[in-house]
Protein backbone atom coordinates (compact mmCIF):
# COMPACT_ATOMS: atom_id res chain seq x y z
CA UNK A 1 0.00 0.00 0.00
CA UNK A 2 1.29 3.44 -0.80
CA UNK A 3 1.51 5.80 2.25
CA UNK A 4 -0.75 7.93 3.55
CA UNK A 5 1.47 10.58 4.30
CA UNK A 6 0.19 14.25 3.37
CA UNK A 7 2.24 15.81 0.06
CA UNK A 8 4.94 17.74 0.67
CA UNK A 9 3.34 20.80 -0.71
CA UNK A 10 -0.24 20.31 1.46
CA UNK A 11 1.22 20.73 4.62
CA UNK A 12 1.57 24.27 6.67
CA UNK A 13 4.94 24.18 6.63
CA UNK A 14 5.64 24.23 3.39
CA UNK A 15 3.47 27.84 2.88
CA UNK A 16 5.19 28.98 5.86
CA UNK A 17 8.53 28.14 4.01
CA UNK A 18 7.64 30.12 1.41
CA UNK A 19 6.59 32.65 2.92
CA UNK A 20 10.11 32.36 4.96
CA UNK A 21 12.01 32.46 1.86
CA UNK A 22 10.22 35.86 0.74
CA UNK A 23 10.85 37.50 3.79
CA UNK A 24 14.31 36.98 4.95
CA UNK A 25 15.28 33.40 3.07
CA UNK A 26 16.06 34.86 -0.70
CA UNK A 27 17.84 37.81 1.42
CA UNK A 28 19.83 35.56 3.25
CA UNK A 29 23.76 36.84 3.74
CA UNK A 30 26.07 34.16 5.07
CA UNK A 31 28.62 36.93 5.94
CA UNK A 32 25.69 38.47 7.98
CA UNK A 33 24.69 35.74 9.34
CA UNK A 34 28.56 34.88 10.94
CA UNK A 35 28.98 38.65 11.66
CA UNK A 36 25.76 38.41 14.07
CA UNK A 37 26.69 35.22 15.73
CA UNK A 38 29.61 33.57 17.13
CA UNK A 39 28.62 30.71 17.59
CA UNK A 40 27.24 29.80 13.99
CA UNK A 41 30.38 27.59 13.52
CA UNK A 42 28.99 24.96 16.62
CA UNK A 43 25.24 25.87 15.99
CA UNK A 44 25.35 24.71 12.50
CA UNK A 45 27.75 21.46 13.06
CA UNK A 46 26.92 17.88 13.36
CA UNK A 47 29.26 15.56 14.73
CA UNK A 48 27.36 12.21 12.83
CA UNK A 49 29.67 8.65 13.50
CA UNK A 50 32.65 9.17 11.44
CA UNK A 51 31.64 11.97 9.55
CA UNK A 52 31.93 15.69 10.98
CA UNK A 53 29.99 17.78 9.35
CA UNK A 54 29.38 21.85 9.19
CA UNK A 55 26.49 23.47 7.43
CA UNK A 56 26.98 26.83 8.68
CA UNK A 57 27.58 27.96 5.36
CA UNK A 58 24.10 27.05 4.35
CA UNK A 59 21.88 29.42 3.66
CA UNK A 60 19.69 28.75 6.84
CA UNK A 61 18.73 30.48 10.18
CA UNK A 62 17.13 28.98 13.28
CA UNK A 63 13.86 30.22 11.85
CA UNK A 64 13.95 27.92 8.66
CA UNK A 65 15.93 25.18 10.19
CA UNK A 66 12.71 24.74 12.91
CA UNK A 67 10.27 25.03 9.94
CA UNK A 68 11.83 22.56 7.91
CA UNK A 69 11.90 19.83 10.99
CA UNK A 70 7.98 21.27 10.82
CA UNK A 71 7.93 19.91 7.32
CA UNK A 72 9.68 16.95 8.49
CA UNK A 73 7.10 16.16 11.03
CA UNK A 74 4.07 17.21 9.15
CA UNK A 75 5.11 15.26 5.94
CA UNK A 76 5.89 11.86 8.17
CA UNK A 77 9.46 11.62 7.67
CA UNK A 78 9.69 9.37 11.19
CA UNK A 79 6.84 7.33 10.31
CA UNK A 80 8.88 6.83 6.70
CA UNK A 81 11.93 6.27 7.97
CA UNK A 82 10.84 3.73 10.76
CA UNK A 83 8.49 2.02 7.99
CA UNK A 84 11.80 1.37 6.21
CA UNK A 85 13.35 -0.07 9.12
CA UNK A 86 10.45 -2.07 10.03
CA UNK A 87 10.58 -4.14 6.67
CA UNK A 88 7.21 -2.45 5.20
CA UNK A 89 7.46 -3.32 1.20
CA UNK A 90 7.53 1.23 0.83
CA UNK A 91 8.74 0.25 -2.81
CA UNK A 92 5.30 0.58 -3.55
CA UNK A 93 5.30 0.02 -7.56
CA UNK A 94 7.65 -2.98 -6.94
CA UNK A 95 6.27 -3.97 -3.67
CA UNK A 96 9.24 -4.28 -1.99
CA UNK A 97 10.63 -3.97 1.31
CA UNK A 98 14.10 -1.65 1.14
CA UNK A 99 16.07 -2.98 3.33
CA UNK A 100 19.70 -2.40 2.57
CA UNK A 101 20.58 -1.39 6.15
CA UNK A 102 20.15 -4.52 7.23
CA UNK A 103 23.40 -6.05 5.44
CA UNK A 104 25.27 -4.00 7.48
CA UNK A 105 23.25 -5.15 10.85
CA UNK A 106 24.98 -7.30 13.17
CA UNK A 107 24.06 -10.65 13.25
CA UNK A 108 23.66 -10.39 16.95
CA UNK A 109 20.92 -7.99 16.39
CA UNK A 110 16.72 -8.97 16.87
CA UNK A 111 14.65 -7.63 14.45
CA UNK A 112 11.06 -7.41 15.83
CA UNK A 113 9.50 -8.60 12.32
CA UNK A 114 9.95 -12.19 11.80
CA UNK A 115 10.44 -11.94 7.90
CA UNK A 116 13.29 -9.23 8.63
CA UNK A 117 14.81 -11.78 11.37
CA UNK A 118 14.84 -14.42 9.05
CA UNK A 119 16.63 -11.87 6.36
CA UNK A 120 19.29 -10.96 8.51
CA UNK A 121 19.98 -14.99 9.08
CA UNK A 122 20.33 -15.57 5.33
CA UNK A 123 22.57 -12.05 5.56
CA UNK A 124 25.33 -13.25 7.47
CA UNK A 125 24.88 -16.90 5.97
CA UNK A 126 25.98 -15.38 2.67
CA UNK A 127 28.47 -12.69 4.12
CA UNK A 128 30.26 -15.75 6.05
CA UNK A 129 30.35 -17.34 2.68
CA UNK A 130 31.54 -14.66 0.43
CA UNK A 131 34.02 -13.58 2.72
CA UNK A 132 35.36 -17.16 3.13
CA UNK A 133 35.37 -16.77 -0.78
CA UNK A 134 37.46 -13.66 -0.52
CA UNK A 135 39.93 -14.65 1.55
CA UNK A 136 40.18 -17.80 -0.48
CA UNK A 137 41.24 -15.63 -3.42
CA UNK A 138 43.52 -13.63 -1.77
CA UNK A 139 45.12 -16.72 -0.41
CA UNK A 140 45.18 -18.00 -3.99
CA UNK A 141 48.52 -16.31 -5.92
CA UNK A 142 47.69 -17.90 -9.00
CA UNK A 143 44.80 -15.26 -9.14
CA UNK A 144 46.09 -12.00 -9.92
CA UNK A 145 43.40 -10.23 -11.67
CA UNK A 146 39.51 -9.68 -10.75
CA UNK A 147 37.42 -8.65 -13.56
CA UNK A 148 34.11 -7.06 -12.30
CA UNK A 149 31.76 -7.23 -15.02
CA UNK A 150 28.44 -5.29 -14.54
CA UNK A 151 27.08 -1.54 -14.91
CA UNK A 152 24.56 0.94 -12.82
CA UNK A 153 24.92 -0.21 -9.28
CA UNK A 154 26.53 -3.39 -10.23
CA UNK A 155 29.69 -1.78 -10.85
CA UNK A 156 29.63 1.83 -9.51
CA UNK A 157 29.66 0.93 -5.91
CA UNK A 158 32.37 -1.40 -5.57
CA UNK A 159 34.03 0.48 -8.12
CA UNK A 160 34.38 3.51 -6.40
CA UNK A 161 35.54 1.93 -2.95
CA UNK A 162 38.24 -0.24 -4.52
CA UNK A 163 39.99 3.29 -5.56
CA UNK A 164 38.99 4.84 -2.61
CA UNK A 165 40.27 2.25 -0.45
CA UNK A 166 43.17 1.39 -2.94
CA UNK A 167 46.11 1.89 0.29
CA UNK A 168 44.10 -1.63 2.11
CA UNK A 169 43.96 -3.45 -0.98
CA UNK A 170 46.06 -6.50 -1.41
CA UNK A 171 49.58 -6.34 -3.29
CA UNK A 172 49.51 -8.18 -6.26
CA UNK A 173 46.17 -8.44 -7.26
CA UNK A 174 45.08 -6.47 -9.89
CA UNK A 175 41.31 -4.97 -9.93
CA UNK A 176 39.00 -4.00 -13.30
CA UNK A 177 35.69 -3.03 -14.07
CA UNK A 178 34.22 -3.65 -17.62
CA UNK A 179 30.78 -1.89 -17.49
CA UNK A 180 30.13 -0.54 -20.68
CA UNK A 181 28.53 -2.90 -23.71
CA UNK A 182 31.23 -0.72 -25.77
CA UNK A 183 33.44 -3.52 -27.22
CA UNK A 184 36.11 -1.03 -26.42
CA UNK A 185 36.49 -1.51 -23.01
CA UNK A 186 36.65 -5.31 -22.54
CA UNK A 187 38.98 -5.62 -25.94
CA UNK A 188 41.19 -3.15 -24.43
CA UNK A 189 41.62 -5.48 -21.13
CA UNK A 190 41.64 -8.79 -22.44
CA UNK A 191 45.13 -8.61 -24.08
CA UNK A 192 46.54 -8.12 -20.69
CA UNK A 193 45.07 -10.93 -18.69
CA UNK A 194 45.75 -14.86 -18.82
CA UNK A 195 43.42 -17.03 -18.49
CA UNK A 196 44.53 -19.32 -15.37
CA UNK A 197 45.54 -16.04 -13.83
CA UNK A 198 42.12 -14.44 -13.90
CA UNK A 199 38.90 -14.41 -11.94
CA UNK A 200 35.57 -12.67 -13.76
CA UNK A 201 32.64 -11.94 -11.42
CA UNK A 202 29.62 -11.59 -13.31
CA UNK A 203 27.83 -8.82 -10.60
CA UNK A 204 24.02 -8.35 -11.82
CA UNK A 205 21.27 -8.16 -9.39
CA UNK A 206 18.61 -9.29 -12.19
CA UNK A 207 20.97 -11.30 -14.61
CA UNK A 208 19.27 -10.24 -17.42
CA UNK A 209 21.32 -6.64 -17.80
CA UNK A 210 21.76 -6.46 -21.85
CA UNK A 211 25.23 -5.02 -21.44
CA UNK A 212 26.55 -7.40 -18.66
CA UNK A 213 25.25 -10.23 -20.46
CA UNK A 214 27.19 -9.37 -23.93
CA UNK A 215 29.86 -8.38 -21.64
CA UNK A 216 29.85 -12.13 -19.57
CA UNK A 217 29.38 -13.61 -22.67
CA UNK A 218 32.72 -12.51 -24.25
CA UNK A 219 34.48 -13.17 -21.20
CA UNK A 220 33.77 -16.67 -21.35
CA UNK A 221 33.92 -17.00 -24.87
CA UNK A 222 38.02 -15.78 -24.61
CA UNK A 223 38.48 -17.73 -21.41
CA UNK A 224 37.06 -20.88 -23.41
CA UNK A 225 39.18 -19.91 -26.74
CA UNK A 226 42.39 -19.37 -24.59
CA UNK A 227 42.25 -23.19 -23.61
CA UNK A 228 40.38 -22.52 -19.88
CA UNK A 229 38.10 -25.33 -19.17
CA UNK A 230 37.40 -24.76 -15.59
CA UNK A 231 34.96 -21.94 -15.05
CA UNK A 232 34.09 -22.65 -11.39
CA UNK A 233 37.23 -21.42 -10.44
CA UNK A 234 37.23 -18.56 -12.79
CA UNK A 235 34.02 -17.15 -12.70
CA UNK A 236 31.72 -16.04 -10.13
CA UNK A 237 28.30 -14.29 -10.30
CA UNK A 238 26.80 -12.30 -7.96
CA UNK A 239 23.22 -12.00 -8.13
CA UNK A 240 19.32 -12.16 -6.91
CA UNK A 241 18.96 -14.68 -10.16
CA UNK A 242 21.05 -17.40 -9.32
CA UNK A 243 18.84 -19.80 -11.47
CA UNK A 244 19.95 -17.55 -14.46
CA UNK A 245 23.66 -17.37 -13.40
CA UNK A 246 23.29 -21.41 -13.78
CA UNK A 247 21.53 -21.78 -16.53
CA UNK A 248 24.24 -19.20 -18.31
CA UNK A 249 26.80 -21.80 -17.11
CA UNK A 250 28.19 -20.38 -13.89
CA UNK A 251 28.17 -22.33 -10.73
CA UNK A 252 29.69 -20.34 -8.11
CA UNK A 253 27.22 -18.11 -6.96
CA UNK A 254 26.64 -15.82 -4.02
CA UNK A 255 22.72 -14.40 -3.67
CA UNK A 256 21.19 -11.49 -2.71
CA UNK A 257 17.12 -10.72 -2.23
CA UNK A 258 14.94 -8.56 -4.16
CA UNK A 259 14.74 -6.08 -1.24
CA UNK A 260 18.31 -4.37 -1.75
CA UNK A 261 17.91 -1.65 -4.89
CA UNK A 262 21.09 -1.96 -7.38
CA UNK A 263 22.11 1.11 -6.32
CA UNK A 264 22.06 0.48 -2.82
CA UNK A 265 23.53 -3.26 -3.22
CA UNK A 266 27.71 -2.74 -2.97
CA UNK A 267 27.02 -3.83 1.27
CA UNK A 268 25.63 -7.30 -0.52
CA UNK A 269 27.71 -9.92 -2.43
CA UNK A 270 27.92 -7.27 -5.08
CA UNK A 271 30.48 -6.06 -3.03
CA UNK A 272 32.69 -9.04 -3.27
CA UNK A 273 35.61 -7.77 -5.49
CA UNK A 274 35.61 -4.70 -2.73
CA UNK A 275 35.77 -8.06 0.04
CA UNK A 276 38.36 -9.47 -2.25
CA UNK A 277 40.83 -6.20 -2.26
CA UNK A 278 40.99 -5.24 1.17
CA UNK A 279 39.50 -8.31 3.03
CA UNK A 280 37.45 -9.81 4.99
CA UNK A 281 37.87 -7.71 8.58
CA UNK A 282 38.37 -4.57 6.60
CA UNK A 283 34.96 -5.15 4.47
CA UNK A 284 33.63 -5.95 7.96
CA UNK A 285 34.56 -2.59 9.32
CA UNK A 286 33.30 -1.07 5.89
CA UNK A 287 30.03 -2.63 7.22
CA UNK A 288 30.26 -1.02 10.81
CA UNK A 289 30.66 2.09 9.66
CA UNK A 290 27.88 2.37 7.67
CA UNK A 291 25.84 0.44 10.53
CA UNK A 292 26.64 3.32 12.69
CA UNK A 293 25.30 6.25 10.53
CA UNK A 294 22.47 3.86 10.13
CA UNK A 295 21.50 3.80 13.66
CA UNK A 296 22.46 7.83 14.13
CA UNK A 297 20.23 8.17 11.24
CA UNK A 298 17.48 5.85 13.06
CA UNK A 299 17.73 7.02 16.90
CA UNK A 300 19.13 10.42 16.82
CA UNK A 301 16.72 13.20 17.10
CA UNK A 302 15.82 15.06 13.67
CA UNK A 303 17.14 18.57 14.71
CA UNK A 304 20.85 16.92 15.26
CA UNK A 305 20.42 13.92 12.84
CA UNK A 306 22.77 14.75 10.04
CA UNK A 307 20.76 13.10 7.48
CA UNK A 308 17.80 14.85 8.05
CA UNK A 309 19.66 18.20 7.91
CA UNK A 310 21.33 17.65 4.89
CA UNK A 311 18.01 16.05 3.01
CA UNK A 312 15.87 18.94 4.82
CA UNK A 313 18.41 21.36 3.35
CA UNK A 314 18.22 19.96 -0.46
CA UNK A 315 14.36 20.49 -0.10
CA UNK A 316 15.04 24.55 0.88
CA UNK A 317 17.00 24.82 -1.78
CA UNK A 318 15.53 23.09 -4.99
CA UNK A 319 12.06 23.88 -4.13
CA UNK A 320 12.74 27.63 -2.60
CA UNK A 321 16.17 28.98 -3.70
CA UNK A 322 15.10 26.79 -7.01
CA UNK A 323 19.01 25.71 -7.35
CA UNK A 324 18.83 22.65 -10.10
CA UNK A 325 22.34 21.06 -9.08
CA UNK A 326 24.41 20.19 -6.36
CA UNK A 327 28.51 19.85 -6.95
CA UNK A 328 30.29 17.36 -5.13
CA UNK A 329 34.17 18.11 -4.51
CA UNK A 330 35.91 15.31 -2.62
CA UNK A 331 39.84 16.42 -1.75
CA UNK A 332 41.25 13.23 -1.71
CA UNK A 333 42.17 11.72 -4.98
CA UNK A 334 41.18 8.54 -4.31
CA UNK A 335 37.26 9.65 -4.10
CA UNK A 336 37.76 10.11 -7.53
CA UNK A 337 34.38 8.11 -8.67
CA UNK A 338 32.63 9.27 -5.43
CA UNK A 339 30.85 11.88 -7.94
CA UNK A 340 29.70 9.05 -10.33
CA UNK A 341 28.35 6.94 -7.05
CA UNK A 342 26.23 9.61 -5.93
CA UNK A 343 24.72 10.57 -9.22
CA UNK A 344 23.11 7.12 -9.60
CA UNK A 345 22.42 7.46 -6.17
CA UNK A 346 20.98 10.47 -5.55
CA UNK A 347 19.45 11.00 -9.27
CA UNK A 348 18.04 7.07 -10.35
CA UNK A 349 16.84 7.23 -7.03
CA UNK A 350 15.19 10.73 -7.01
CA UNK A 351 15.15 11.50 -10.36
CA UNK A 352 10.67 11.34 -10.71
CA UNK A 353 7.94 13.32 -11.78
CA UNK A 354 4.99 11.34 -10.10
CA UNK A 355 4.26 10.98 -6.45
CA UNK A 356 3.66 7.91 -4.36
CA UNK A 357 0.43 7.61 -6.00
CA UNK A 358 1.45 8.64 -9.54
CA UNK A 359 0.15 11.59 -9.50
CA UNK A 360 2.50 14.52 -11.37
CA UNK A 361 4.35 16.60 -8.88
CA UNK A 362 3.65 20.72 -8.91
CA UNK A 363 7.61 21.01 -7.49
CA UNK A 364 11.14 20.37 -8.39
CA UNK A 365 12.86 16.86 -7.52
CA UNK A 366 16.37 15.70 -7.66
CA UNK A 367 18.69 18.26 -8.16
CA UNK A 368 21.71 17.20 -11.19
CA UNK A 369 24.49 15.97 -9.17
CA UNK A 370 28.15 16.46 -10.48
CA UNK A 371 31.80 17.44 -9.25
CA UNK A 372 35.19 16.06 -9.56
CA UNK A 373 37.99 15.52 -7.36
CA UNK A 374 39.75 18.64 -5.93
CA UNK A 375 41.74 20.71 -6.64
CA UNK A 376 41.34 19.63 -10.27
CA UNK A 377 37.93 20.72 -10.36
CA UNK A 378 39.63 24.61 -9.12
CA UNK A 379 41.33 24.48 -12.82
CA UNK A 380 37.90 23.45 -14.40
CA UNK A 381 34.84 24.72 -13.47
CA UNK A 382 35.17 26.51 -10.00
CA UNK A 383 34.78 29.42 -12.35
CA UNK A 384 31.40 29.19 -12.59
CA UNK A 385 30.89 28.50 -8.88
CA UNK A 386 32.49 31.82 -7.78
CA UNK A 387 31.10 33.63 -10.86
CA UNK A 388 28.60 32.14 -13.09
CA UNK A 389 24.78 33.40 -12.74
CA UNK A 390 23.85 30.17 -10.97
CA UNK A 391 23.90 28.97 -7.57
CA UNK A 392 25.31 25.83 -6.94
CA UNK A 393 25.48 24.16 -3.35
CA UNK A 394 28.85 22.56 -3.13
CA UNK A 395 29.68 19.54 -0.81
CA UNK A 396 33.60 19.61 0.37
CA UNK A 397 34.74 16.51 1.92
CA UNK A 398 38.10 16.77 3.11
CA UNK A 399 40.08 13.83 4.88
CA UNK A 400 42.44 14.83 7.59
CA UNK A 401 45.05 12.35 8.07
CA UNK A 402 46.77 11.43 4.51
CA UNK A 403 48.17 8.11 3.55
CA UNK A 404 51.40 9.18 1.60
CA UNK A 405 54.59 10.94 2.86
CA UNK A 406 55.30 13.41 0.30
CA UNK A 407 55.77 16.50 2.27
CA UNK A 408 53.72 19.93 2.15
CA UNK A 409 50.96 18.21 -0.25
CA UNK A 410 48.70 17.39 2.48
CA UNK A 411 48.58 20.88 3.74
CA UNK A 412 48.35 22.46 0.25
CA UNK A 413 45.12 19.97 -0.25
CA UNK A 414 43.49 20.96 3.00
CA UNK A 415 44.67 24.67 2.14
CA UNK A 416 42.88 24.66 -0.44
CA UNK A 417 39.88 22.61 0.22
CA UNK A 418 39.20 25.96 3.29
CA UNK A 419 40.34 28.49 0.63
CA UNK A 420 37.39 27.39 -2.00
CA UNK A 421 34.30 27.48 0.75
CA UNK A 422 35.92 30.54 2.08
CA UNK A 423 36.09 32.32 -1.25
CA UNK A 424 32.58 30.83 -1.75
CA UNK A 425 30.99 32.33 1.41
CA UNK A 426 32.85 35.34 1.36
CA UNK A 427 33.69 36.22 -2.15
CA UNK A 428 35.67 40.01 -2.76
CA UNK A 429 32.89 42.69 -3.48
CA UNK A 430 35.47 45.69 -3.61
CA UNK A 431 37.07 44.80 -7.14
CA UNK A 432 34.37 45.43 -9.37
CA UNK A 433 33.29 44.52 -12.57
CA UNK A 434 34.94 40.74 -14.15
CA UNK A 435 37.21 40.82 -10.97
CA UNK A 436 33.94 40.44 -8.83
CA UNK A 437 33.03 37.43 -6.57
CA UNK A 438 29.46 37.77 -5.28
CA UNK A 439 30.09 35.62 -2.35
CA UNK A 440 27.34 34.48 -0.63
CA UNK A 441 27.29 30.66 -2.26
CA UNK A 442 26.73 27.81 -0.10
CA UNK A 443 28.54 25.01 1.07
CA UNK A 444 28.66 22.03 3.21
CA UNK A 445 31.29 20.98 4.75
CA UNK A 446 32.64 17.32 5.74
CA UNK A 447 35.50 16.04 7.72
CA UNK A 448 37.12 12.15 7.82
CA UNK A 449 39.46 11.29 10.06
CA UNK A 450 41.10 8.88 7.31
CA UNK A 451 39.81 7.36 4.86
CA UNK A 452 39.09 3.86 5.65
CA UNK A 453 36.46 1.27 5.32
CA UNK A 454 34.95 2.50 8.20
CA UNK A 455 34.58 6.28 7.16
CA UNK A 456 33.77 5.47 3.84
CA UNK A 457 31.08 3.15 5.03
CA UNK A 458 29.92 5.61 7.35
CA UNK A 459 30.05 8.46 4.56
CA UNK A 460 28.19 6.23 1.99
CA UNK A 461 25.66 5.11 4.07
CA UNK A 462 25.03 9.01 5.30
CA UNK A 463 24.36 10.27 1.36
CA UNK A 464 21.85 6.88 0.76
CA UNK A 465 19.61 8.66 4.13
CA UNK A 466 20.07 11.99 2.62
CA UNK A 467 18.45 11.10 -0.24
CA UNK A 468 15.92 8.86 0.95
CA UNK A 469 14.90 11.95 3.53
CA UNK A 470 14.76 14.19 0.50
CA UNK A 471 12.40 11.61 -1.84
CA UNK A 472 10.49 11.45 1.97
CA UNK A 473 9.64 14.63 2.04
CA UNK A 474 9.10 15.06 -1.87
CA UNK A 475 6.70 11.64 -1.34
CA UNK A 476 7.89 10.10 -4.20
CA UNK A 477 9.66 5.80 -4.60
CA UNK A 478 12.79 6.87 -4.59
CA UNK A 479 13.48 3.02 -4.48
CA UNK A 480 12.27 2.01 -8.70
CA UNK A 481 13.45 3.68 -11.63
CA UNK A 482 11.04 2.94 -14.85
CA UNK A 483 12.72 5.74 -16.25
CA UNK A 484 15.84 3.71 -17.73
CA UNK A 485 13.28 1.04 -19.36
CA UNK A 486 11.97 2.98 -22.70
CA UNK A 487 15.42 3.22 -23.67
CA UNK A 488 16.19 -0.10 -23.05
CA UNK A 489 12.93 -1.46 -25.43
CA UNK A 490 13.69 0.90 -28.05
CA UNK A 491 17.98 -0.35 -27.98
CA UNK A 492 16.32 -3.60 -28.87
CA UNK A 493 13.80 -2.43 -31.88
CA UNK A 494 16.72 -0.49 -33.11
CA UNK A 495 19.86 -3.26 -32.93
CA UNK A 496 18.56 -5.47 -35.92
CA UNK A 497 17.64 -1.97 -37.73
CA UNK A 498 21.75 -1.36 -37.72
CA UNK A 499 21.71 -4.64 -39.79
CA UNK A 500 18.73 -4.74 -42.02
CA UNK A 501 18.63 -0.88 -42.35
CA UNK A 502 14.80 -0.98 -42.12
CA UNK A 503 13.70 2.30 -40.98
CA UNK A 504 10.30 1.89 -41.13
CA UNK A 505 7.96 3.67 -38.19
CA UNK A 506 11.05 5.79 -36.95
CA UNK A 507 11.09 9.22 -36.66
CA UNK A 508 12.98 11.45 -39.42
CA UNK A 509 16.24 12.26 -36.98
CA UNK A 510 16.77 8.38 -36.33
CA UNK A 511 16.02 7.54 -39.55
CA UNK A 512 18.67 9.70 -40.91
CA UNK A 513 21.46 8.81 -37.94
CA UNK A 514 20.84 5.07 -38.58
CA UNK A 515 21.38 5.16 -42.29
CA UNK A 516 24.50 7.25 -41.08
CA UNK A 517 25.44 4.75 -38.76
CA UNK A 518 25.19 1.52 -40.58
CA UNK A 519 27.45 -0.58 -42.34
O1 LIG B 1 19.21 0.24 -15.90
C1 LIG B 1 19.31 0.67 -14.59
C2 LIG B 1 19.64 -0.47 -13.66
O2 LIG B 1 18.54 -1.26 -13.47
C3 LIG B 1 20.18 0.07 -12.35
O3 LIG B 1 19.17 0.39 -11.46
C4 LIG B 1 21.03 -1.07 -11.90
O4 LIG B 1 21.94 -0.68 -10.91
C5 LIG B 1 21.69 -1.45 -13.21
O5 LIG B 1 20.69 -1.26 -14.17
C6 LIG B 1 22.24 -2.83 -13.27
O6 LIG B 1 21.27 -3.80 -13.05
P1 LIG B 1 21.65 -5.29 -12.75
O7 LIG B 1 22.44 -5.32 -11.49
O8 LIG B 1 20.36 -6.04 -12.62
O9 LIG B 1 22.47 -5.81 -13.89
Amino acid sequence: MPSKRPRCDQVPAWEKLQTQFDCSGEAFDLRQAFAADSERFTKFSIAAPHVFADLSKNRIDAATQALLLELAQQTGLEQARDAMFAGAAINSTEQRAVMHWLLRTPAAATPKAEFVASALQDVHSVLDAMLAYAEQVRGDAEITDVVNIGIGGSDLGPQMAVLALDSFVLPGKRFHFISNVDGHEMAALLPKLQAKNTLFLVASKTFTTAETMANARSAKAWFEQQGGTDVARHFAALTTNVAAAKDFGITTTFGFWDWVGGRYSMWSAIGLPLAIAIGAGSFREFLTGAHAMDEHFRTTPLAQNLPVQLGLLDVWYRNFHGFTSRSIAPYHSALRRLPAYLQQLEMESNGKQVDIHGQPLAYGTSPVLWGEPGTNGQHAYFQMLHQGTDVVPVEFVAVKKERHTLPGHHAALLANVLAQAQALMVGKTDAGGHRNFPGNRPSSFFVLEALTPATLGALIALQEHRVFVSGAIWGINSFDQWGVELGKVLAKDIEPRLQSGDVAGLDGSTAGLLARLRG
